[in-house]
C-alpha cells in the first residue's frame, strides 16, 4: 500500500512538473514554426557595430517580434534592454535592409528548366535578397491577364524562400482593353512591364508609344508604375549589320554593333510624350515611368534627366553587369556576357558609375535572366544567335560592393540603391529600411571578407555555369538573411521550409 502510495505521489509530481513546463515555456518565449527559420524565436534582438538605418550607420540592436522590427536602439551597452531576451550578436558584421530586386526572371510556370521559384529564391536568399519582383515574361504563359497572374501565384506555393511580387505584362493585346488591364491590376500586379523592341519571347510582343500611353492612363488610377525596356530597332543600323558578311559572330564587338546606344536613345525620345503625361495635371498623373536596365550613360541618360527636371514621374535602374564589365574585356565566344541592351565600353561604364553616385540613376536591379546552358551556344560561341540574358541573382550584393569600392560607395548608398528606392517603386511601404514597424527583412554580411566564385562556392542558381561571375574573386560575404523575422539563410544553410510570401497589390 505504502509503496503504491509513493508511486502515485511521484507520478503526480511528474505530471505537475510537465504541466508547469508546458505553461512556462510559452510565457517565457513563444516558439514559432521552426521549419520556416533557422532561429526558432518569435521575439529576439540582433546586434552589431554597423547597422544601416535611414539616420546613418549605428552601433546598436534591432528588436524583432512577430516578423516586424519593433525597435531600433543605438549604443554599445544594451545589456538592460536585452534582459531575458534572445540576442544574436553579429559583432562587426553589417546589418542592412534586405535587398529588393525589382527585376528578375524566374521563368515559372512553364520554363522551370531555366530557373524556377525554388532554385531562384534559394539563390536570392543566399545573396541577401529578401524580396524580388518577378517579370511577366520568360515564363509560359506570360503574365498578361488576371488568369495568368493566378497561375504565377499558385506556382509559388511552398517554393519561395523570400517574398515575391509580380509585374504584369503590357502587350498590344491588352493595351486597349481597359477591363483586361484592370483585371490584372485588381488581381495584384504591382505594375506593368512592356518592351519597345522584340522581347526575344514570341508570346510577349512589343508595344509602341500609343500602347504605352494607354497603359499609363490605366495605371494612373492605381498609382503604379510602368517598367519599360527602352530600345527601338533602328532599321538603318540593322541593315548595315546584315550586309556586313565579314563580321565575326564570335566577337563581342560584332554583337555590340548590332545594338548601338542610339537604340536606347531613340526609345527614350519616343517616350517623351508619355513621360510628360505623368506630370501633375497630366493625363496619366499618378502613373510612373521606370526605365529598366539603362546601359547608355550618354544621350539616353540626358533625356531621362531632362524628363525628371521637367516634373515627369520617372526613375531609371541599371544592373551590376553594366557596372562590372566592359565590352572590350569580353573574350571571343563567351556568350555568358550576352544581354540586351549590351554591355558597352569602359568609358561608358565609368559614366554609369558617376550617374549612380550623382543620383541620376536611381536604383539597381539584377535582371537575372537565365536559360538552359544549351541556349547559350557555348560550342559555337555565336553572340548573334545565343540566348541574351545574364545570370547573377546570388551575386549582386558582393558584385556591387566589390566594383563600387573604387568609387568609395557607402553602405548607406547600397541600401538606397538596393532597398529603399526599389521598395518605393514596387509600392512596398513596409520594406526597404530598418525602421520600427517595417518587416524584419534583413541581410547580415561581412563586406571585408573575400571569396572565390569557384566550384567550391555553393551557388544555388539552377545553372551556375552560365553566370559570367563564376571564376571571379569578390568581396562581401552574406552571413544571414532574414525575411519577416525568419532566418531563411544562415551560414551556408537554408531553413527547412520555404515560407516566403507572394506579394499582391491591394
Ligand atoms: C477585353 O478583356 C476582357 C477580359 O479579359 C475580355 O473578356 C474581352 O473579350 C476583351 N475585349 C476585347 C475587345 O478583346
Ligand atoms: C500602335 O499600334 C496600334 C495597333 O496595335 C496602332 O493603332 C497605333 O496607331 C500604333 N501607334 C503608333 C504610334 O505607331
Ligand atoms: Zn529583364
Amino acid at each position: 500500500m505504502e509503496i503504491v502510495g509513493w508511486r502515485a505521489l511521484s507520478l503526480l509530481a511528474l505530471l505537475a512538473s510537465i504541466l508547469v513546463l508546458y505553461i512556462k515555456t510559452p510565457s517565457k518565449q513563444m516558439e514559432i514554426n521552426s521549419d520556416c527559420s533557422l532561429l526558432p524565436y518569435d521575439h529576439y534582438w540582433i546586434s552589431s557595430k554597423r547597422i544601416v538605418t535611414p539616420q546613418g550607420v549605428i552601433t546598436g540592436a534591432v528588436e524583432v517580434k512577430g516578423g516586424i522590427i519593433v525597435s531600433v536602439v543605438q549604443g554599445d551597452d544594451l545589456q538592460g534592454s536585452f534582459s531575458r531576451a534572445h540576442v544574436v550578436d553579429y559583432g562587426d558584421a553589417v546589418i542592412m535592409p534586405g535587398l529588393i530586386d525589382v527585376h528578375a526572371h524566374l521563368d515559372e510556370p512553364g520554363r522551370v528548366e531555366w530557373e524556377g521559384f525554388y532554385s531562384g529564391t534559394k539563390a536570392a536568399a543566399a545573396g541577401g535578397i529578401t524580396t524580388l519582383i518577378d517579370m511577366p515574361l520568360n515564363s509560359f504563359p506570360s503574365t498578361v491577364s488576371e488568369e495568368t497572374l493566378r497561375l504565377k501565384v499558385e506556382a509559388t506555393e511552398k517554393k519561395i524562400y523570400v517574398d515575391v511580387g509580380f509585374w504584369g505584362g503590357l502587350v498590344p493585346e491588352n493595351a486597349f482593353n481597359t477591363s483586361a488591364l484592370q483585371g490584372l491590376l485588381n488581381a495584384g500586379a504591382l505594375g506593368l512591364k512592356s518592351f519597345m523592341c522584340p522581347s526575344g519571347i514570341n508570346d510577349f510582343p512589343m508595344t509602341n508609344s500609343t500602347h504605352i500611353k494607354e497603359g499609363l492612363y490605366v495605371l494612373a488610377k492605381y498609382n503604379r508604375p510602368l517598367l519599360i525596356h527602352a530600345e527601338i530597332v533602328l532599321d538603318s543600323e540593322m541593315k548595315v549589320e546584315m550586309n556586313d558578311g565579314g563580321s565575326d559572330a564570335r566577337s563581342y564587338a560584332t554583337y555590340l554593333k548590332t545594338r548601338p546606344p542610339s537604340w536606347e536613345e531613340a526609345a527614350i525620345r519616343e517616350l517623351q510624350e508619355a513621360m510628360q503625361d505623368t506630370k501633375f495635371g497630366g493625363r496619366a498623373e499618378g502613373a510612373h515611368v521606370h526605365i529598366v536596365h539603362l546601359s547608355d550613360a550618354k544621350a539616353s541618360l540626358h533625356l531621362i534627366k531632362d524628363a525628371k527636371s521637367s516634373g515627369a514621374s520617372v526613375t531609371v535602374e541599371t544592373c551590376p553587369h553594366y557596372l562590372a564589365f566592359a565590352a572590350e574585356e569580353i573574350a571571343d565566344g563567351d556568350t555568358r556576357f550576352k544581354c540586351a541592351p549590351p554591355i558597352r565600353d569602359a568609358v561608358n561604364r565609368q559614366k554609369l558609375w558617376e550617374a549612380l553616385m550623382e543620383q541620376h540613376i536611381d536604383m539597381l536591379s539584377s535582371d537575372h535572366s537565365p536559360s538552359v546552358p544549351d541556349l547559350k551556344l557555348f560550342d559555337e560561341g555565336d553572340f548573334l544567335k545565343a540566348w541574351g540574358g545574364i545570370s547573377s541573382l546570388q551575386f549582386v550584393l558582393p558584385v556591387t560592393w566589390s566594383y563600387g569600392r573604387k568609387y568609395r560607395i557607402t553602405l548607406t548608398q547600397l541600401a538606397t540603391w538596393w532597398s529603399e528606392r526599389p521598395a518605393k517603386l514596387s509600392g512596398q511601404i513596409h520594406k526597404g529600411a530598418i525602421v520600427r514597424g517595417n518587416h524584419a527583412d534583413l541581410v547580415v554580411w561581412e563586406p571585408e571578407v573575400e571569396f572565390e566564385l569557384d566550384e567550391n562556392h555553393k551557388t544555388y542558381h539552377k545553372h551556375p555555369t552560365i553566370s559570367p561571375y563564376m571564376g571571379m574573386r569578390l568581396s562581401g560575404k552574406v552571413l544571414a538573411t532574414f525575411v519577416r523575422g525568419n532566418i531563411v539563410y544562415g551560414r551556408g544553410k537554408h531553413a527547412p521550409e520555404a515560407c516566403g510570401v507572394p506579394i499582391l497589390a491591394k
